[in-house]
């Protein structure tokens, strides 16, 4: 197989020991730039730092790094600007970058690189840009948890079932169903900015694995970059991936809990359940059925989680038994990173958009909430509170009332006191008052529950945490 960069003599960067330059498909295999080139402002930011810093420290004469800096930015505008050519024979981004700034410099260009490795330089790159997702994931969600609100605020009191094993439990308030979320978001959140504290480190300076000789001053490119310390083991700092695992971990928690609701909008928006109703923006119509309006956002990121969970057990399949320290297995973190982050960042907006969007049928919810006999527990707690029965006596008189309404066809409330008075003769007309949906939220005021009172209290402690 030929191919202009087989019949090259060898790599430009590293090609001293080297007689003839890589097979095509080694290329092809080795190469990562058509990916990380994502990379570019990280990878150039890093540099900046280190040239100011080996200046700073005497290690490179002022104008070299004068020249570096300048070209560096040069380099900077012209992948921003779409005029810089990648190269493929250049492998990576870090080379790419190093090769045209000398192109750019001149013999400056070629002492850039004094004092560290591309191992240290991939890793604090990858950390910039994974410490930047995370701060994208963080506003994303509280976007999101703004909209949840929004809604929590609108129906606070709304009745609507409470399910478990998706079967009629007991009636819930729709602002107590929103704000489930809110809290399951702000654990999302809190995992980021968690994860964020903990990658803040900087490796750079950590050179190929050991450390290097000359007097680099690690303090000052961390700062540079934002981090609050520089990485404590040289070892460690190039052969860590941890921070993108962390990230991934924290990605599919949230993906996982985009999920739930996905499913939850499927179920609620269909005819058979009629609880929301999506907005045009978020759902599409059939070629054949003029009468669907399908929720395809909220089926796709049910099944978005696929992708997030996939990408993070490939890097703990890729991390898993490799030996200390940096091993080129590694190059595969950051395909995977970045779908997952994409997908992310893509199901947080749709989300927040699908939201913000939905409207509650409030009459629908309400009508579903009496249904099913939901009001079975509020009975059976009637019976201890108002009869003293023990609770598990009252559990057997409530079941008994519920299997002769629905032997009946009709629901708890609509029984007559003499039917009820059959099951047991201390049941009065007082009972009526607990069979009510509105009474049974409105009863439910422990700390929290689900009574509008406690709800109202939650939105405003999170509308507070979240100003
Ligand atoms: N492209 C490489 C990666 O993403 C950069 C580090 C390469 N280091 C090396 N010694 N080959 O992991």
């Amino acid at each position: 197989m030929t191919d202009p960069v087989q019949t090259q003599a060898a790599n430009a960067m590293w090609g001293g020991r080297f007689a003839e330059g890589p097979d095509a498909i080694m290329t092809a295999i080795n190469a990562s730039i058509g990916f990380d080139q994502r990379l570019y402002a990280q990878d150039i930011a890093g540099s900046r730092a280190h040239a100011a810093m080996l200046a700073a420290q005497g290690i490179l004469s002022d104008s070299d790094a004068k020249a570096i800096g300048e070209g560096l930015l040069t380099v900077l505008s012209e992948i921003e600007g779409g005029k810089f050519v990648f190269s493929t024979a250049l492998e990576d981004i870090h080379l790419n970058v190093e090769s045209r700034l000398t192109e750019i410099v001149g013999e400056a260009g070629k002492r850039l690189h004094t004092g560290r490795s591309r191992n240290d330089q991939v890793a604090v790159d990858f950390r910039l840009w994974v410490r930047d997702q995370c701060d994208a994931a963080i506003s994303g969600l509280e976007a999101l948890m703004r909209a949840f609100l929004a809604q929590a605020e609108a129906g606070a009191d709304w009745v609507m079932p409470g399910f478990t094993h998706l079967q009629t439990a007991q009636p819930v308030t729709w602002g107590h169903h929103m704000m489930a979320y809110v809290e399951m978001f702000a654990r999302d959140r809190s995992r980021f900015q968690d994860a964020r504290r903990r990658m803040n480190e900087c490796p750079l300076g950590a050179a190929a694995l050991a450390g290097t000789s000359f007097p680099i001053d690690r303090h000052m490119t961390a700062a540079a970059l934002g981090f609050d310390r520089p990485t404590a083991n040289s070892l460690d700092s190039v052969s860590d991936r941890d921070f993108a695992l962390e990230f991934l971990s924290a990605a599919s928690i949230c993906a996982m809990h985009l999920s739930r609701f996905a499913e939850e909008l499927v179920i609620w928006s269909s005819a058979q359940f009629r609880f929301v109703r999506l907005s045009d923006k978020w759902t599409t119509g059939s070629s054949i059925m003029p009468q669907k309006k399908n929720p395809d956002a909220a089926e796709l990121l049910r099944s978005k989680l696929g992708r997030v969970l996939g990408a993070t057990v490939a890097l703990f399949t890729v991390m898993k038994g490799l030996a200390l320290t940096y091993s080129k297995d590694m190059q595969e973190d950051k395909e995977q990173t970045f779908d997952a982050a994409d997908t992310l960042m893509l199901g947080l907006a749709a989300m927040t958009g699908m939201v913000s969007d939905m409207a509650a049928n409030r009459e629908g919810l309400k009508a579903a909430a009496a249904s099913g006999f939901s009001t079975a527990t509020d009975l059976a707690d009637w019976l201890v509170r108002a009869l003293g029965l023990p609770f598990r006596d009252a559990h057997h008189v409530t079941g008994t009332l519920v299997a002769m309404a629905e032997k009946a066809g009709i629901d708890l409330p609509d029984l007559t006191l003499e039917q009820m008075q059959s099951v047991h003769a201390g049941i009065s007309a007082e009972v009526f008052a607990v069979l009510g949906v509105e009474n049974s939220v409105r009863s439910r005021t422990s700390y929290g529950g689900t009574s509008p009172v406690r709800v109202v209290e939650q939105i405003a402690r999170w509308k507070a945490a979240l100003a």
